[in-house]
């Protein structure tokens, strides 16, 4: 049996909770089958970047590097998240196009590739994810690692006339090619680079998932819905409901229903929107006032980079704002609440929440949409408002699906989602668990890696 190596940028270390659907999912993919996880430490070291440090637990063996100040700025906060995480979803208007971030951006890659190339052998199964790391495998390359290479990409792939405003777009999708396999989340994405090798790529498509690279070398490519540990959140959140935790806020709702949303706080999760939808709700119906709480999770991420701080602000400025005009001196219609919890009590508080709310202007699967649906309780089950923008919906038809911009249609989508009858509610949450019981985490790794191993 080959090793299983996976390589991303960030590494959930036992211990830590991260936000994130990566992490969470790639813990969940390696705890079955051991193998190694190599990316950052989370650390800056103030002196240099490279520092190796090892930890096991199981079967997972850690190996991740701290990165100087500057890397991680040029790198992490400046080309993947300045630069390509906005580009990549859709955001054209946010990137910021900096030679000097580009070029940490390959420094680190390249800093990636000369600590992993020793460790790895001819045949290890290695999986790349995500887009910090795009040019990782060409670079693995030049250093003589000849096995098998897969990439992962979390995000969405954009149309190709979008990302042909990234000066580097040519060099660094080309990169793509030095793997064996490349993932998308969804058929769409899949269409989307396809196009790309097409029409700026100077490639063909021989055939759906069959490309001829602008450099003449065959590359397999197809689409991996990435999904949850169906059972286990299933199982945390049936146990949650003797929890300290879930029980406050049980009792704290006196008999108010709950709507709730939890996602990093994030441009791409389309918060303000959502926060506006909510106040349009409160307007249009008008019969549902003081009938529900909507509480907003939303962990701080990314708050070194501008335009995280200064969407945090617009946030509290709406929060306070739409409770100012809108709150009873016994009723608060929405709580913001920018702490991390852990998955046992995030489960608890899905399966209490009438109204799931996942409203992303563009977002590459979001497993918050899925543990939502997993973690409802069976007999009395919840809604979830999904918007068409996020690759789950493509997967979870039991949803009320939504337009994120359309204010109006995502207040009354909330206001069905109330109003909604047990047997409505139970039959399409039905539908929605059954696939997400045949589509868990442990069958998107097992046919990624199957593809991979043929490709
Ligand atoms: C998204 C990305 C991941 C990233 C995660 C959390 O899910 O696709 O690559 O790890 O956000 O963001 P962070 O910057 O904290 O790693």
């Amino acid at each position: 049996m080959s090793r299983l190596v996976i390589v991303s940028n960030r590494v959930a270390l036992p211990g830590e909770s991260r936000a994130g659907g990566l992490a969470v999912a790639l813990h969940a993919a390696l705890e079955e089958t051991g193998g190694m996880w190599f990316g950052w430490s989370g650390r800056i070291d103030p002196d240099r970047s490279g520092n190796v440090r090892e930890q096991t637990e199981g079967d997972i063996r850690y190996v991740t590097l701290d990165l100087s100040q500057q890397d991680h700025d040029h790198y992490y906060n400046g080309f993947a998240n300045r630069t390509l995480w906005p580009l990549l979803h859709f955001r054209v208007d946010l990137a910021d196009y900096n030679r000097e971030t580009y070029a940490g951006y390959r420094r680190v890659n390249a800093l990636f590739a000369e600590k992993l190339a020793p460790l790895l052998r001819d045949n290890d199964l290695v999986w790349i994810h995500d887009y910090h790391l795009i040019p990782l495998a060409v670079l693995l390359r030049e250093h003589g690692v000849r096995c098998k290479l897969g990439f992962f990409l979390h995000v969405p792939m954009p149309s190709s006339d979008l990302l042909a405003a990234l000066p580097q777009h040519g060099r660094l999708f080309e990169g793509l090619s030095a793997h064996d396999l490349v993932g998308f989340q969804t058929g769409r994405d899949l269409e989307r680079f396809q196009d790309y090798v097409r029409l700026f790529g100077r490639g063909r498509v021989i055939e759906s998932g069959v490309l001829e690279t602008g450099g003449g070398r065959l590359l397999h490519a197809g689409a991996f819905p990435i999904s949850i540990d169906t059972g286990h959140i299933a199982h945390l959140a049936s146990q949650s409901v003797g929890k300290a935790s879930v029980k406050r806020l049980a009792d704290s709702l006196s008999g108010r229903s709950l709507a709730i949303g939890v996602d990093r706080l994030d441009y791409s999760k389309g918060l303000p929107e959502r926060f506006r939808a909510f106040e349009r709700y409160l307007e249009r119906h008008p019969g549902q006032l003081g009938r529900m709480t909507y509480l907003q999770i939303a962990p701080v991420s990314r708050g070194d980079v501008a335009e995280y701080r200064v969407l945090r602000n617009e946030l509290e400025r709406l929060a306070g704002h739409i409770n100012g005009a809108h709150a009873d001196p016994d009723w608060t219609p929405m709580r913001y609440v920018n702490r991390n919890y852990p998955h046992a009590s995030l489960t608890g508080f899905y399966r209490l929440a009438r109204v799931g709310l996942v409203t992303p202007l563009r977002d590459g699967m979001n497993l918050v949409a899925k543990e939502f649906v997993a973690a409802q309780d069976p007999d009395d089950p919840g809604v979830l408002v999904l918007s068409t923008f996020a690759g789950a919906a493509r997967e979870l038809e039991g949803a009320l699906i939504v337009n994120p911009y359309d204010l109006d249609g995502v207040a009354d989508a909330i206001a069905q989602a109330m109003d909604m009858p047990l047997a409505e509610r139970r039959e399409r949450w039905q539908g929605m668990m059954s696939h997400l019981q045949r589509h868990d985490i442990a069958a998107w790794r097992r046919s990624y890696l199957k593809a991979l191993r043929a490709a």
